[in-house]
């Protein structure tokens, strides 16, 4: 009794206390998230106004207001911005987009952003104002009125009070938890056991000093440290993704976690040239996006050595730190036979896998001792992530149709790791799948992941339904979630990217002129010259066949092209070794041949066929000297190259032509999107490119480097990371509930 006195008069007060605080913080918490939310709103305001101004600019001076209200339109398809309107100097309203409300004139706008709380409510409801000021070449031509969605704002300070209740209440919960062991100790004269608390052990160990309050300590302890995470989540740095902000991830959600990679592809390869070793980076979308990811995580990087002086520069354990000269991270090496390579790489992988998931109207071969050597290799590649784990719960990152097997080869001898793996190719229907001797296995291995990532929703649902037709699993839909043998791997897209130029590396790029003068001069062609690029591997499955048909259409229809219209394709020999492959790099050096002698004259070819590796500063190169670049890919996971070209092209010039069957077309609208299947299509594209003015040219350039910038590479591996965080925090409450279900 005397004991419970003790407590009351303590938990009263405390109780007390807890309440003002809630009461005083709450509405300060409120002011300050608008304060902040009113800073970012201004910031995106002058970001938009900036990204703008040009075309605002042209379509004053050359009255294009359709192209202008379209680009309003556009802009406001944005969920957070409501309307714009524009304008002039004087106080007239110049244009609005439709969602403007009509009683609202400019005079009005201007005084209402000049408040210290420049909040309208409208019949939607809040919005924030902001008024920008657009500047032309001779100082300020207009103003630019934005209306901003605050509902998120309301939404955010919502889950910000909830977060900050639960705080409180939880803090309050663990000091009267406190409060209540400490009486009881002190009651009972238990002096060893408050030695031990002060020690840190009675709440370490509770079961020993008071059984009863033992599951409910624990939990309290680790609901507080769920909350954290939470409102660090919730909380966390809303800027755009770069590397720092990786790191931060890393740091704080997976609790600077080992960062394992695996993938066929090595980032760097070292071959022995005449001079001696040289390094190469090979031609791969897949090192292109994840060897940045790796440069800001470190970690370890496990691939195929395949380069002819890769045993040289590797020390006894196989690993070799990477970049060369920086040492960002290791490379760690594996061996394989030429049987082993035979089988697994060029057989099981590319003569079955590739053209499965590519559904490019080439066959699949399945043979036997392929899948066997396939299956071999998945098990060597997955025992050296056991054997690079410095803990029992690595972050290890599959990468690709090479490694089916390996998740659930992972998950056997460490079943606590997190497995994210990501299929760069395409998933094909269940129809299509179906015809793999191998189907069952290889979905059983790919649900070994914790996070399975495929570039689109439309390939996760291929993989879905195929999943549905041919195991025994459980599917969540609305989760997107896959429960097979007691374990489960969220399903979900994410878009992969390349890493947007560092201000640094820009600086240091020539000029868009001089690159234009090199590769002129280079391949001697006329000044007035339009020049079309095609960067690719040389693979049936990227449409060069059907791009050349297109350049030949281009001149037998518009016959005015013919000697001022060159097209320049770079195709770096891959997987040579197979049949495919060689007659399908016979068939385009045929093509080309024909296309040339057909409307080349003295001094004018109209293709170029570069079939070489060429290093990025060479491709780099290319993108800043051309007029229009073509990615015509019958199918591509994502394709990364048109992400380059269009972060090469600083001046906002050159017009992208692009499959819609490329992953990519779903982001990058602005391109003049083709059916590469239809030859006239492609044509009649690149003669609209080859026109196409530059005002125009700067509009649809602008909107896709702000996409590709936004979206990059850092923000795909941010996303997955985040996905693991959630998963780990989530195995974490259910390990613990476990434990306690247990005790
Ligand atoms: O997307 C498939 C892929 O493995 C990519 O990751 C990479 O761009 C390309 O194929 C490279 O192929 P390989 O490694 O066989 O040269």
């Amino acid at each position: 009794m005397k004991s419970l006195n003790l407590q009351l008069r303590f938990l009263a007060p405390l109780i007390v206390t807890l309440v003002a605080a809630a009461y005083f913080a709450l509405p300060l918490m409120d002011r300050l998230t608008l304060r902040w939310f009113a800073r970012d709103l201004n910031m995106r305001g002058n970001l938009v106004t900036n990204t703008l101004s040009d075309s605002i600019s042209d379509a004053l001076s050359d009255a294009k207001g359709a192209r202008l209200q379209a680009l309003f339109d556009r802009a406001v398809q944005d969920e957070r911005l409501v309307a714009i309107g524009l304008c002039s100097l004087d106080g007239t309203m110049l244009r609005r987009t439709a969602s403007f409300p009509r009683s609202l004139d400019c005079r009005q706008a201007l005084a209402a952003a000049e408040q210290p709380d420049p909040r309208l409510r409208l019949a939607g409801g809040a919005v924030h104002i902001g008024v920008h000021t657009v500047d032309g070449e001779a100082g300020p031509i207009a103003r630019l009125v934005l209306l901003h969605d605050l509902s998120f704002i309301d939404r955010r300070s919502q889950d910000t009070r909830q977060y900050l209740l639960l705080f409180i209440g939880a803090l309050g919960l663990t000091i009267a938890l406190i409060t209540v062991v400490v009486a009881q100790l002190s009651w009972r004269g238990w002096v060893s056991g408050v030695r031990g608390l002060l020690r840190g052990e009675g709440l370490l160990r509770p079961v020993a000093a008071s059984p009863e309050m033992a599951p409910l300590a624990a939990e309290i302890r680790a609901r507080m440290r769920d909350l954290e995470d939470e409102y660090r989540r919730a909380h966390g740095p809303q800027t755009g993704w770069d590397p720092e902000r990786l790191r931060a991830l890393l740091r704080t959600q997976l609790q600077g976690d080992q960062v394992i990679v695996v993938s066929n592809r090595e980032p760097y390869i070292h071959d022995t040239g005449p001079d001696g070793t040289v390094v190469r980076r090979p031609a791969s979308g897949l090192v292109t996006a994840v060897e940045p990811v790796m440069r800001a995580c470190s970690g370890t990087w496990i691939a195929h050595g395949s380069g002819s002086a890769d045993r040289e520069v590797v020390d006894r354990h196989d690993r070799v730190g990477v970049p060369p000269g920086r040492n960002e991270y290791v490379l760690r090496r594996i061996w394989l036979s030429a049987e082993e390579e035979r089988g697994y790489y060029y057989g099981f992988a590319n003569e079955g896998m590739w053209p499965l998931c590519h559904v490019a109207h080439v066959r699949p071969v399945f043979r036997e001792s392929d899948w066997e050597q396939y299956r071999i290799v998945n098990q060597r590649f997955a025992d050296a992530v056991v054997s690079e784990a410095r803990g029992e719960d690595p972050v290890v990152l599959v990468q690709d149709y090479h490694f089916a097997l390996v998740p659930a080869m992972i998950r056997a001898k460490l079943p606590r790791a997190t497995i994210l793996t990501f299929w760069h190719i395409p998933w094909p229907n269940p129809e299509s799948f179906g015809i793999c001797p191998w189907r069952r296995e290889i979905l059983e291995g790919m649900l070994g992941s914790t996070i399975l990532g495929f570039h689109t929703r439309f390939h996760c649902k291929n993989f879905i339904e195929t999943v549905d037709r041919f195991l025994e699993a459980r599917i969540e839909h609305e989760h997107s979630t896959i429960s097979f043998k007691g374990e489960e791997t969220l399903v979900e897209s994410y878009p992969i990217s390349i890493e947007w130029p560092p201000a640094s590396e820009q600086a240091a790029w020539p000029t868009i002129d001089e690159c234009r003068r090199r590769v002129f001069e280079r391949l001697r062609l006329p000044a007035t010259t339009c020049l079309g690029v095609g960067v690719d591997r040389y693979d049936y499955t990227k449409g060069i066949l059907e791009r050349l048909h297109a350049v030949e259409r281009l001149l037998e229809k518009r016959p005015e092209w013919i000697g001022r219209f060159v097209f320049v394709q770079v195709a770096a020999p891959s997987r040579s070794l197979l049949e495919e492959y060689q007659s399908f790099q016979e068939r385009i050096a045929r093509v080309t041949e024909r296309i040339n002698q057909r409307f080349g004259q003295p001094g004018y070819q109209p293709v170029h066929l570069l079939a070489q590796h060429h290093e990025h500063d060479a491709v780099n190169e290319l993108f800043r000297a051309c007029d229009l670049c073509v990615v015509t890919s019958l199918h591509d996971g994502m394709n990364l190259v048109c992400k380059e070209f269009v972060a090469a092209r600083d001046d906002e010039q050159g017009v992208l032509i692009l499959s819609r069957f490329a992953g990519a077309a779903r982001e990058m609208t602005e391109a003049l999107i083709v059916n590469p299947y239809h030859v006239e299509e492609t044509a009649d594209a690149l003669h609209r490119a080859a026109t196409m003015p530059p005002a125009e040219q700067r509009e649809r350039m602008a909107s896709l480097r702000m996409t590709v910038r936004e979206n990059n590479v850092f923000r795909w591996a941010g996303h997955m990371l985040t996905d693991a965080g959630r998963s780990r925090l989530r195995e974490r409450i259910e390990a613990r509930v476990e434990r306690h279900r247990v005790e």
